[in-house]
This record gives C-alpha cells, structure tokens and sequence, in this order.
C-alpha cells in the first residue's frame, strides 16, 4: 500500500472515539426530525421497527464502514481502493468512498441552515421572546408562528446564522482530530448529556409525562404502514451518520485494538437513548400544551416555544433547550465537514487549516441553495421532480433517500462479498458464532433491507403496486 495516502491521525483513546462519533451520531436528527416523524407514523410501533433496523442493519453497516477506514487507513475513496485491491478486486470499488464523501458534503450544505436556526433559537429564547408572546394568550401561536417565519424567509437572518456557526465549524476542524474534534467533543457530549436529563426531568414535573410515555412506548400495530417502516430505516441510516464518509474517516483514525463491534454498539445505543429521551422531554410538554404530536418539521421551532412561553421558567429552560440542541447539531457538523476537509488534505497535500477553510467555504456556498430555497427566492426553486421543488428539498432527497441507501447498500455488498473474509474476520475478532452473525447481517439481511426502501424511495414500489 501506498504511504501516501495513508492517514496518520489517531484517535487518543477508545473513549475519544466513542464520544466523537456518538457526537456525529447524536444530532438533529435525533431531537428534531425523531420525535416529528415517530409522531407522524403512529408512536410506539414505529419506535419498534426503527430499533429492529439500528439492530439488524445499523450497526453491521457501522462496523463495515469503520473497518473498511481502519483497513484502509486512508479518506473514503482511497480506503476503499486499497482494500478492494488488498483482496484482489479493482479499485473502481473507490466510488462507495466518493459517495459517501458528497452525501456528507450535500447534508452539511443543509444540515449547517437548520444549525443556525438552533443558534438563532438560543438568542430568541434567551431574550425572553417566548414568554413575552404568551403574555397574550390570543396572539401567542401567532407570534410565534411568525418569529420562525421570519427568520426562515430572511436571507440576511438565515445568512448570518449559517455563516456564524459555519465559522465554528471550520475553526474546530482547523484545530485537527485531536486539537479540534476530540477537544470539542469532550466538552460538548458531557454538557448535551446533562442538558437533555435535566429537560427531561423539568418536562416531567410541567408536563404531561404519563401521555408522552404511553404514546412512546405503546406498540399498536395497526397505527404503523409501510412509509413508516420505510422512514424508520432511512432515519436509522441518518441518525447513525452512515454511508456519508464520517464513519471511515473515523475508522481510519481508530488505535489498533479497539473492539469495533462493542464500540459500535456502544455508539448505536447511545444515539438511541438520547432520541428516546429527547421524545421524553419533548412530549409531556406536547401533550401538556394540547399541541399536535404529529405537527411536522415545525414541532421543535414552532410548537414548542408556545409551550414554554407560558411555562414556569420557560425562558431558561427554552433557552437550555435550544443550547443542547445547537451543541447536538454542532458535533454532528463538524464530523461532516471532517470528512470533506480530511478528503482534501490527503489528496491535494494541503494543510489541514487550508483544508478546513476550502471545504468549509465551499460547502457555504453550498448552503447558500438552501438559504434562498427557504427563503422563498426564485432561482432556488427550480422543479427536480420527484426529488423536490427547491435546491433545499433536492439535497435533502437526494442524500437520504438515494445517495445513503445505495452508499449502505454498496457497503455491505462490499464487505459482505468483496472483502477476503480472513480480513474482515481479523478485524472484527468476534468469537465465531458472532462474526457468522455480523456477516449473515451483511450479507443477507442488510442489503434486502435496504433494497426495499430504495426500491420505496424511487417510487418502484408504488410503480409495482399501481400496475398489479
Ligand atoms: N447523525 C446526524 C443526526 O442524527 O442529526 C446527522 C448526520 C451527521 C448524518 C453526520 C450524516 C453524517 F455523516
């Protein structure tokens, strides 16, 4: 194998590992868009089928992408070349580590927008906005309504809270893997965590604990269909920030002999219980409030802040809230942005501050689609399709319903198939009923999984429905 190409950061200790790719894991997706789309697809069934796909299809994909970077010790596209080539296939196989690389390059493009409305949401709710709305009770949906429109459809608003937290970003990933991402996390994980609890406990004293738990936790099937199953297992790939070049890149900085399988399951299951406790703090405060438990991407920015308007110290713990949920945005983003910055450090030779600073700008020009999408500007909205009316909507559909399902499909088909076995076995060194069990999961289980949802996503389902 080629030196060069070779990535010579490590991670300082399994720990370090462990926090900084549950900090990618643990994001918006788990504290905006988890307790919204649980809440449109029926609650408990559908928290049921989203756990069986992080089981059976999460977490193997998690542990071929870390070893295929590990192996590889290299950025995505060469990682994957050199391990095709160590196992006597061709390094065209490297488009599943380009693939990955664009998916987390468009998501940052959007995923750093909603980032800064947590930034802007911090002021607002700080500055006590929320309660002043909810000194009038009959204007007080409005006001706030607008406080969201208003930041949405304002491009110098939207500018400026996308280009602060852009500018954090690409400072902490200048700082590298130690200085800058491991520093952040260490901080960061630790105060998320103990923000959440607290929430949680504050929403159980105000609010309606009992409802939120059994609208979580109640299975009734006949609430769940089969978009439902098919968001779950999308969502599990998004929340466990796979097929987007993060988890190899983290891989390839991996210490020789940390257990990959006992840290991705550590990563899965601490993803999993924030969501979970991020519905816990977010529900009793829905029902309590009589608000609409299925109210959509707006439940967060639009619904919640009614609630704690009129809240006993709703301010500060509004203004909590949207702290944990920026902290959980930001060690999501700087992952992604570590994935494109490492990528040109390695192939064009810059220096890692030059290589932050180019991705970084690039990908803001990037986002600056998505600024003018929600802002309603003309030449942003541009008809894809099927994939959307507006640039926003189209990286949004094209990440998470093609470039993440082929990207996991390719990852497993590789290291299921392609992989030499000795390989992947020495890598995982599992007993070996366990490791026949990860690769059943590979090999099988996994890709037909994603197959359906892929077939979903670009409609070949309902083609074959309409016309049987
Ligand atoms: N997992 C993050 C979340 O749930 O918000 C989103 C994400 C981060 C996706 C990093 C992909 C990624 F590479």
């Amino acid at each position: 194998m080629n030196s060069d190409t070779h990535v010579s950061n490590r991670w300082s200790s399994r720990y370090a590992y462990v926090l900084a790719a549950t900090g990618a894991a643990v994001g918006l997706g788990n504290i905006w868009k988890f307790p919204y789309i649980m809440g449109e697809n029926g609650g408990g069934a559908f928290v049921f089928v989203y756990l069986l796909c992080v089981l059976f299809i999460g977490i193997p994909i998690m542990m071929a992408e870390v070893v295929i970077g590990k192996r590889g010790r290299s950025t995505p596209a060469n990682a994957v070349a050199l391990v095709a080539k160590e196992s006597g296939h061709s390094s065209h196989w490297s488009i599943i580590g380009s693939m990955g690389v664009l998916a987390g390059f468009l998501i940052l493009s959007f995923y750093i927008v909603i980032a800064g409305w947590a930034a802007a949401y911090v002021f607002y709710a700080g500055s006590g906005e929320f309660s002043a709305a909810a000194a009038d009770p009959a204007t007080n949906a409005e006001v706030i309504g607008n406080l969201f429109g208003d930041l949405v459809s304002s491009i110098p608003k939207l500018l400026a809270w996308t280009t602060i937290t852009m500018a954090a970003v690409i400072y902490v990933i200048s700082k590298g893997v130690k200085g800058g991402l491991e520093t952040a996390v260490t901080y960061l994980m630790p105060a998320l965590f103990i923000l959440l609890v607290g929430i949680m406990l504050y929403s159980a004293v105000v609010g309606d604990f009992a409802a939120a738990f059994s609208f979580m936790f109640d299975i009734d099937f006949s609430k769940l269909t089969i978009e439902g199953v098919l968001v779950a297992l999308g969502h599990a790939f998004f929340t466990l920030s796979l097929a987007s070049g993060v988890m190899m890149v983290y891989g390839a900085y991996l210490p020789e002999g940390v257990s990959i399988a006992k840290t991705s399951i550590m990563i899965a299951i601490a993803d999993t219980v924030v969501a979970l406790i991020a519905g816990l703090a977010i529900y009793p405060i829905v029902f309590a409030h009589g608000l609409e438990p299925s109210a959509g991407p707006g439940l967060l920015f639009q619904s919640l802040p009614i609630a704690f308007g009129s809240m006993p110290m709703g301010d500060f713990f509004g203004t909590l809230f949207f702290i944990m949920i920026l902290f959980a945005a930001f060690t999501s983003a700087i992952a992604l942005l570590e994935a494109s910055a490492a990528y040109l450090e390695e192939r064009q030779k810059l220096s890692r501050v030059k290589a932050a600073i180019i991705a970084g700008v690039v990908i803001w020009i990037f986002s600056l689609g998505t600024v003018f999408s929600l802002a309603g500007t003309e030449w942003a909205q541009i008809n894809f399709g099927f994939m959307g009316d507006n640039i926003f909507a189209m990286f949004d559909y094209l990440t998470t319903n093609i470039l993440m399902p082929l990207g996991g499909l390719l990852i497993s088909i590789f290291a299921g198939w392609v992989m030499k076995s000795d390989v992947v076995k020495k890598e995982f060194n599992l007993a070996q009923w366990q490791f026949t069990l990860v690769m059943v999961l590979l090999r099988y289980i996994a890709p037909l999984g994603i197959l359906f949802v892929f077939a979903n996503s670009v409609g070949i389902l309902d083609f074959i429905k309409q016309s049987t």
